[in-house]
């Protein structure tokens, strides 16, 4: 039968084979021509055999045969020949990648190095991570995207539907407190309840309008610093209330900014919100403003991946920055904060919106933050705005 083979009845006695002088001379320059580097190190770290295509990386390391490469070189051969076991090595020499498989010579107490120049794999490896890295985040933007549209059209729907009822209920609520004449106590206490879950109500309508509001800015020169300070006195009571101690620090020589006032105070609004929220034994909420030279992109963090690129390297930006005395953004949530409906408050009247609105208002005005726990405890929350 083809391809089975054939065991002879009888073993021939075989000659044994003695290569000619040539023949020798032919194996062993088998290495030296060989064009990818070969090497041999002793146990001590000693080169005891480097091949033609190896010279370049030797002459960078600067060692000739019979020179102790490195110490650390030496440790690493030791390492092999006491495991027995292959090991893989990356070389840099000259800009270029060798790979070197290195395989112990127990025996001898040596390793055989066998390499190859992988640069060219490496870059176009490095280039498809990147190419990688970069389809992911289109594909997260444009799942985030077509998430905020589906979750904005239904929200304006919704909060359309449900706002004029609320209105209605609201008013008749009113009107039973004021001319209601019950001798049941629990009658009052009964509207006061209902009063305060159609007020609930009714924020979480008007917040569902802001996240779904896509109208156009009303964008004009202003000055960061009033818009700053008129949010804080939007929050005062609340302030107050928890014994919020607010520390102001706005550099004066700032310049104005093109931006919408009121969506703006919306967005520190929200952010002063947040922090005394975070602090309801009271604490420190410190806001500063001042300008300064972007000197690296890392700006946006978590916060808005599509803003990044608006923000350039060594682009001159207006900051804004609010820190908090607080419990800190707890472990692992740090990548939802921005999500829609996305709140540790629950049943303590968080919507989960407010971060999502001052995405989308800083979106629009391509500005970025990034909101990140500190050393020693609370929040800092740092918004940029570009010149
Ligand atoms: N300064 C902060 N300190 C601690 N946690 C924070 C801070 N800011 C935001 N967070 C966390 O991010 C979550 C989302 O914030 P976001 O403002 O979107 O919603 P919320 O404050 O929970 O609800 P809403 O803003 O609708 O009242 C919060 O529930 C909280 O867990
Ligand atoms: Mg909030």
């Amino acid at each position: 039968m083809k391809n089975r083979p054939v065991r002879s009845a009888k073993r021939k006695a075989v000659k044994k084979y003695t290569p000619r002088k040539d023949e020798l001379k032919n194996l062993a320059d088998f290495t030296s021509k060989n064009p990818r580097p070969s090497l041999c190190i002793g146990k001590g770290g000693t080169l005891l055999y480097a091949n033609a295509a190896s010279l370049p990386i030797i002459s960078d390391w600067g060692k000739k045969i019979g020179d102790m490469v490195s110490r650390e070189w030496g440790e690493l051969i030791k390492e092999v020949l006491v495991s027995g076991i292959r090991e893989n090595v990356e070389v840099e020499c000259s800009g270029r990648t060798y790979s070197f498989v290195m395989v112990p010579v127990k025996k001898a107490s040596y390793v055989n190095m066998y390499g190859s120049d992988v640069t060219e794999r490496k870059r176009a490896m490095e280039r498809l991570t990147a190419a990688y890295a970069q389809l992911q985040e289109a594909q997260s933007q444009l799942v985030r995207a077509e998430k905020m549209n589906v979750i904005g059209t239904l929200a304006s729907g919704i909060a359309h539907e449900v706002k004029n009822p609320l209105a209605t209920i609201s008013q008749g609520l009113e009107y039973l407190s004021k001319n209601i004449n019950s001798k049941d106590e629990n009658v009052n206490s009964i509207l006061n309840y209902m009063e305060d879950a159609v007020k609930k109500a009714d924020g979480t309508i008007r917040g569902l309008l802001d996240f779904s509001r896509a109208t156009a800015l009303d964008i004009k020169s202003e000055n960061l610093n009033s818009v700053i300070e008129e949010s804080l006195s939007l929050i005062k009571m609340q302030s107050e209330k928890s014994k919020t101690t607010v520390v102001q620090d706005l550099d004066k020589n700032i310049p104005q900014i093109e931006i919408d006032k009121s969506r703006m105070q919306q967005v520190f609004v929200n952010l002063f919100l947040n922090s005394i929220q975070a602090m309801p034994d009271g604490g420190e909420l410190k806001v500063k403003t001042y300008l300064r030279k972007l000197v690296k992109r890392s700006v946006i963090g978590v916060a808005s991946p599509g803003v990044e690129s608006a923000i350039e390297i060594e682009e001159k930006s207006i900051i804004a920055e609010i820190v908090d005395t607080g419990k800190g953004i707890p472990k692992g949530i740090a990548d939802k904060i921005f999500e829609p409906f996305f709140t540790t408050r629950q049943g303590k009247g968080g919507t989960g919106l407010g971060l999502s609105i001052v995405r989308n208002i800083l979106e629009m005005h391509e500005a970025g933050i990034e909101i990140k726990n500190k050393e020693g405890g609370g929040v800092r929350t740092t918004v940029i705005f570009k010149l």
